[in-house]
């Protein structure tokens, strides 16, 4: 949800660092963009409706010459995709830029209006720059308006904040709102997330919720909102540049596709002791006491996570036999759940701020739940916000359709299922059999890649479908949900995703000889059944692409289109036929002439509820 930066420094162009790192947060957000720098004693805005390379266009050649200034990406919440309501806002000297939402902005607006503000846009965040100003409309220092600015608005916020007379002071605010302080020689850059970063650092600092920062070129000063000194201390990103770069990939959705053998190795590394038959969670070590004594599981999360957990789910019931249940995050705090001290409440996401999985942790955290995540993003709030967890080490996820995030989700999942089946009932044979499975999957993933040519043939074929169902059973269910989301999200094609015994309760109404269905069905304990709903689509003239293992005969004579994944364990199974669905996805939305990088509506972390 929107892309924010932030840049003070001596000897640079504030101008490239703002454009570039727009750029490189373009997928929070993308129907808007706006950038203004201070230079001289004069604010200089640009503003565009679509992508950053249209306000690239619109400034065209100018050099802005500035050494200060603030940029925006945004994913519309209030007030449509339009120029005035592009960010930076202004009123009078105070420029900024906002990402979240202003809850009460409705009633600060009347009240402003009524003191005589004119507002130019429709946006919540217009309201703070008004407010900043009245404020210092009545001689308060910058700082000290900023401050009665903030205890006056509701809501989620990450600001970024200049004042026309004060050049040489940035000022950054934090609440709900995901901010990155990157800390370089003699400049700071500001930004939503690290990927605007890792060009010019990999020094950071995180602001925590409340918490003001106020930037010179050559130093910084952290308090909360009331003024008192915060002490932070610096950390060290460890990502790369070359992994937040396409390397010559047509687009990163195929780029972390491509990933995934390499995302689940590096998800295991270090954590696999095949002779023990055991899993080593060294992020869970100072809880391990407590997940001894747990007695039951509730996994939140939203989207491609929630799938991961619904594997899950099966996972940790069927080989650690501990009672698990996954909740969308976004449903989990708005009614009673039965929370206690011997529930962990796991979170399982990519970016590690999606407001919604946010929110459950808190609500578990209240309720005296012990709290964990398998988070993607290494000091992400949720990843510091819970009691401990573990890092999928996946390398930064770009594209907004969530690929490498997921099959690394896996992996983690099946490492926690071990650890916890190993505390509990889990023999040491069966713990080595899923590891010794688990560490042959990134070879098994790179053959089905030997299909990917077979695999776009199929994708162009169904390419002008204006519906289709996606059916698996038991692990491969959630798959079904997976390859769904994946196709709806990058070709807009309507999809639905449905547990295969399902069908015949009501959706095989659909099926007709326009309405194809996409079954995964290795030969499973459950293949039979899904054979029988295969038989039934093909009966009712329904075209059928299925996802299965060489061994299943029936299923690859009876189906239009087959492809062909190897064998695993049944549990292990998703992570190779997940796969093909998102080449599938991918290569639909492309034949499409979508980009499948940024597919409309959409922005890569939710960070509003
Ligand atoms: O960052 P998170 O894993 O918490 O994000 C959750 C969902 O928003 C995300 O998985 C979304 O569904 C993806 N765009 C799906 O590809």
């Amino acid at each position: 949800m929107c892309g924010i930066v932030g840049y003070i420094g001596k000897n640079k162009n504030a101008q490239q660092i703002l454009l570039d790192g727009l750029h490189r947060l373009e997928y929070r957000g993308y129907d808007s963009a706006g950038l203004c720098v201070i230079s001289g004693k004069k604010c200089k805005t640009f503003r565009a409706v679509g992508k950053v390379s249209a306000l690239e266009a619109k400034i065209g050649e100018k050099d802005l010459a500035a050494k200060i200034g603030i940029a925006h990406t945004r994913w519309a919440t209030h007030g449509k995709p339009s120029v005035v309501n592009a960010h930076p806002h202004n009123c009078g000297k105070i420029h900024l830029v906002h990402n979240g939402i202003i809850e009460n902005y409705a009633q600060l607006k009347e009240a402003l209006i009524a003191k005589g503000h004119i507002f130019s846009s429709e946006t919540d965040s217009e309201v703070v720059a008004h407010l900043i100003d009245e404020a210092n409309g009545s001689s308060r220092s910058f700082e000290e308006s900023v401050q009665d600015a903030l205890a006056q608005i509701r809501g989620a916020y990450a600001l970024v904040v200049m004042h026309e007379d004060e050049p040489e002071k940035l000022i950054a605010v934090r609440n709900s709102s995901p901010l990155v302080i990157g800390v370089g020689r003699d400049e700071f850059i500001v930004a939503s997330d690290a990927s605007a970063i890792i060009t010019h650092t990999d020094r950071v600092l995180y602001l925590d919720d409340g918490e003001m920062i106020v930037l010179t070129a050559d130093d910084h000063r952290i308090t909360n909102f009331q003024g008192k000194l915060r002490n932070k201390k610096e950390h060290v990103l460890d990502w790369n540049e070359s992994e937040a770069q396409k390397e010559g990939y047509a687009h990163f959705m195929l780029k972390e596709i491509f990933e995934q053998p390499h995302a689940v190795e590096d998800a295991m590394r270090g954590r696999v002791i095949i002779k023990e038959g055991l899993a080593r969670l060294g992020g869970l070590s100072a809880v391990e006491k407590k997940i001894r004594s747990i007695n039951r599981i509730v996994i939140v999360s939203c989207g491609t996570s929630y799938h991961a957990g619904l594997v899950g789910e099966y996972m940790l019931e069927e080989y650690a036999g501990i009672p698990t249940e996954v909740e969308y995050a976004s449903e989990f705090r708005y009614r009673k759940p039965l929370i206690d001290k011997r529930t962990a409440v796991i979170a399982i996401s990519q970016s590690g701020e999606t407001a919604d999985t946010r929110a459950a942790i808190r609500e578990a955290k209240n309720k005296g739940a012990l709290t964990l995540g398998i988070i993607n993003a290494v000091g992400s709030t949720i990843a510091r916000e819970t009691d401990a967890g573990v890092y999928n080490h996946a390398g930064p996820e770009i594209s907004v359709a969530s690929t490498k995030a997921f099959t690394s989700q896996l992996t983690i999942l099946t490492l926690f299922t071990v650890y916890m089946g190993r505390q509990r009932d889990m023999s040491m044979t069966m713990g080595r059999r899923i590891l010794t499975e688990l560490r042959a999957l990134p070879h098994k993933i790179e053959e089905i890649f030997t299909q990917e040519k077979h695999i776009k043939k199929i994708a162009k074929k169904y390419s002008s479908v204006q519906s289709m169902f996606y059916l698996g059973r038991k692990y491969n269910y959630p798959i079904a949900l997976e390859g769904a989301i994946k196709i709806k999200e990058i070709s807009y094609i309507h999809a639905e995703g449905y547990a295969s015994g399902e069908m015949k309760h009501g959706p095989i109404a659909l099926i007709d000889k326009n309405f194809p269905s996409i079954v995964i069905a290795p030969c499973d304990s459950v293949y039979e059944k899904t054979l029988s709903a295969i038989a039934e689509i093909r009966a009712r003239s329904g075209k059928v692409v299925v996802i299965t293992t060489s061994d299943a005969t029936e299923a690859i004579k009876i189906a239009d289109d087959v492809i062909i994944v190897p064998k695993t364990l049944e549990m292990l199974m998703p992570l190779l036929t997940v796969v093909p669905l998102q080449i599938l996805a991918y290569y639909a939305g492309v034949t499409r002439g979508y980009d499948v990088d940024k597919p409309r509506n959409l922005a890569k972390s939710v960070t509003v509820e």
